[in-house]
């Protein structure tokens, strides 16, 4: 299988680039299931469910979320009705929506795709790594699920690092997410996981982290907020990564980073 993980799309200019890049990346690559984290895609504060069925009618099979989770208040009732929409699976018992679900992709196979948040320089939440675990063990890898997506939403690489090799040998790809900066230390672990601790941002890097220069910089140099944070809406680079995986164990067996458009250096898929 050939798998595309693309990390959190930022207001219009994100989304933009999803609608424009992703039908004709999924066509050339031949992707098999496409999954993009969404929690920043209207305005930068969360997704509202237009947004939603933009990114899915893209071509996204699943779409993730993050802290932002709640920032649109439709989103607590429509991810009820929407199996394909996930949010962190270790928030609080009784949450809406769900953390974890088994998809089935264009081409039959069938892909558990897992959301967890951090607690390194986080808001408080339950332990990610028995919660992931708990999940993944209901729908093991080769069994009923032909391969393992896991999205870790954390700012700490060293606790995306440690989820890779906790899960070594039974996910596909433990990919991080938030910190908007792509990271090349994209590599199969020893058991075949594929792990890379930031995907990166779908956004305007002529920014601060998808958020126009000026206030960010401003906060930074004298403390006091003066404006609201808008989204930079130039060109978006695609940030993420894809994997190929065995079709008998589903581990990964290929990696490549993505970083298409836009302002950073490129980097396409490569399989051959
Ligand atoms: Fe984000
Ligand atoms: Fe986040």
């Amino acid at each position: 299988m050939r798998l595309l993980f693309l990390g959190d799309v930022v207001g219009r200019a994100g989304r933009d680039a999803i609608t424009e890049r992703l039908p004709g990346l999924i066509n050339e690559y031949r992707f098999d299931f496409v999954v993009i984290n969404g929690e920043n895609a209207s305005h930068g504060k969360g997704l509202t469910e237009p947004h939603y069925n933009e990114l899915r009618a893209a071509g996204a099979d699943v779409v993730t979320l993050g802290d932002h989770a709640w920032d649109q208040r439709e989103t607590q009732s429509f991810i009820a009705r929407e199996p394909t929409l996930l949010r962190p699976i270790n928030f609080a018992p009784g949450t809406p929506g769900r953390g974890a679900n088994l998809i089935e992709g264009r081409n039959g196979h069938r892909v558990l795709v897992v959301q967890a948040q951090g607690r390194v320089f986080m808001n408080p939440v339950d332990d990610p790594f028995r919660a992931v675990e708990a999940a993944i063990a209901a729908c093991p890898l080769g069994e009923q699920a032909d391969a393992v997506i896991v999205d870790f939403h954390t700012e700490a690489t060293s606790e995306i690092q440690a989820m890779g090799f906790f899960l070594d040998g039974r996910a596909s790809l433990v990919v991080g997410t938030h910190t908007h900066i792509p990271t090349s230390d994209h590599r199969i672990l020893r058991g075949g996981t594929a792990l890379m601790a930031d995907a990166g941002m779908c956004g305007d890097f002529d920014s601060i982290i998808g958020v126009d220069v000026d206030e960010p910089l401003s906060r930074f140099l004298t403390g006091i907020p003066n404006g609201r944070f808008t989204p930079a809406e130039g060109e978006a680079t695609l940030c993420g990564v894809a994997i190929e995986t065995d079709a008998k164990t589903g581990l990964t067996t290929k990696i490549s980073p993505v970083r298409i458009g836009g302002t950073l250096s490129q980097a396409l898929p490569v399989f051959d």
